[in-house]
C-alpha cells in the first residue's frame, strides 16, 4: 500500500503541474460512476492520450471493485450509500440516496454488496424493489433511523417503513440497527390513550414476495408497530436477530410470518413488550431450528 501511495503522490504532482483543468474534469461525478470495466482492454483500439492515462490511473486507485482476475465478469462489487450522497449524521433524510444506491446495486450484473457504514441514517419510508440482476447483500453496519414525521407514512407507506419487495437471493446483515423510533406512534395509540382513534401504524421492516432470503445479525428496535413481517416469501433463514421494544410499548409484535414457506428463525432474541406477540405464524409452513436458543421474553 505504501508503494501505491508513493505512486499516487507522484501522479498527483504530475497532474497538478499539468494544470487543474484535467483534474476537475476527471474527478467530477460520484466515485461510483468510475468502473474499471469501462476501461478498455489492451486489445481495444484506444488512443493513449494524457487525459485517458490520468483517468485510468485514478480509476485504478479509486475503484472499490474486487475483480476476478482472468475472468471477464467481476465477482463482487461493493456500493456504499455514501457514494450516492447519504450522510449518517442523524439529521438529513437519506431516502433519495438509498433509493439510487439500491437501483445501482439491484441492476448490477454480478454479485453486489450494498453497504451502510457506521452512522445514523435518517430514513423516510422506503421500498427496495426487485427483481434484481444478481445476488444482493445489504450490509447495515450503522443505524437506520425512522423518520418520526407521521405524515411521511402516507398512501402506499401507511403500513411500511422499510419494505423489500420481490427480491430473490437477498441477504440483509451487518450487525447494525433498525430503529423505528416508535414513540410518536405509541403516544397516539388508542391502546395508550382511549381518546385517540385506533389506527394501524407502520411495520419497521417487511419482506414481501422475496425468495431465498437471509436475515442475520441485526437489531430491530422500537418499531412503530410490528417489528418484522415476512409475507408471501419462500425459503428464509433468519438468525442472530435482536428484536426489542420497551415493556409498555403497544402492539409492537416481534416477527409476523404470513403466507410464507420454509422459514427458519434461530439464535434470536425477541422481547417486545408485555402484551405483544413475540412471533406469529399465519398461513405459513415453517421450520424453526435451534429453538432452545430462541428466547421469547421481555428483556
Ligand atoms: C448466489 O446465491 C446462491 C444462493 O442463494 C449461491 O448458491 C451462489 O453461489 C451465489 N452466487 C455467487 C456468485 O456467490
Ligand atoms: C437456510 O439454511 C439451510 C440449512 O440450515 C439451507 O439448507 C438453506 O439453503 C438456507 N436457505 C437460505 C435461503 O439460505
Amino acid at each position: 500500500m505504501s508503494l501505491q501511495r508513493h505512486i499516487l503522490s507522484l501522479f498527483i504532482i504530475i497532474i497538478v503541474s499539468f494544470g487543474a483543468c484535467y483534474c476537475s474534469k476527471v474527478q467530477e461525478g460520484p466515485l461510483s460512476s468510475i468502473n474499471v470495466h469501462d476501461s478498455p482492454s489492451i486489445d481495444d483500439d484506444y488512443g493513449w492520450t494524457f487525459k485517458n492515462f490520468i483517468k485510468q490511473t485514478i480509476d485504478f486507485f479509486s475503484s472499490n471493485e474486487v475483480v476476478n482476475e482472468g475472468c471477464t465478469k467481476p465477482l463482487l462489487r461493493t456500493i456504499n450509500v455514501n457514494d450516492y450522497g447519504a450522510i449518517g449524521n442523524g439529521l438529513d433524510d437519506n431516502s433519495v440516496a438509498f433509493k439510487e444506491a439500491w437501483q445501482a446495486a439491484c441492476s448490477y450484473d454480478g454479485d453486489v454488496i450494498l453497504v451502510v457504514s457506521e452512522g445514523d441514517y435518517l430514513l423516510k419510508p422506503i421500498k427496495f424493489s426487485g427483481p434484481c440482476k444478481s445476488n444482493i447483500t445489504v450490509e447495515i453496519c450503522g443505524t437506520l433511523e425512522a423518520s418520526n414525521e407521521r405524515s411521511d407514512y402516507s398512501g402506499y407507506f401507511k403500513r411500511y417503513w422499510i419494505i423489500f419487495d420481490s427480491v430473490e437471493k437477498l441477504s440483509v446483515n451487518g450487525g447494525g440497527t433498525l430503529n423505528g423510533n416508535g414513540n410518536i406512534w405509541w403516544e397516539n395509540s388508542c391502546k395508550r390513550n382511549k381518546k385517540k382513534p385506533c389506527k394501524d401504524a407502520p411495520t419497521a421492516v417487511t419482506f414481501h414476495k422475496c425468495k431465498d432470503l437471509t436475515v442475520e445479525d441485526l437489531t430491530i428496535v422500537n418499531a412503530q408497530q410490528m417489528h418484522v413481517r415476512i409475507q408471501d416469501t419462500v425459503n428464509v433463514n433468519a438468525s442472530g436477530l435482536k428484536v426489542t421494544a420497551p415493556e409498555n410499548s403497544p402492539n409492537t409484535d416481534g416477527i409476523h410470518v404470513t403466507n410464507s414457506q420454509i422459514v427458519q428463525i434461530s439464535s434470536s432474541v425477541i422481547g417486545t413488550g408485555t402484551y405483544n406477540l413475540c412471533y406469529q405464524f399465519h398461513g405459513s409452513r415453517l421450520w424453526i431450528i435451534a429453538e432452545k436458543y430462541y428466547q421469547c421474553d421481555w428483556i
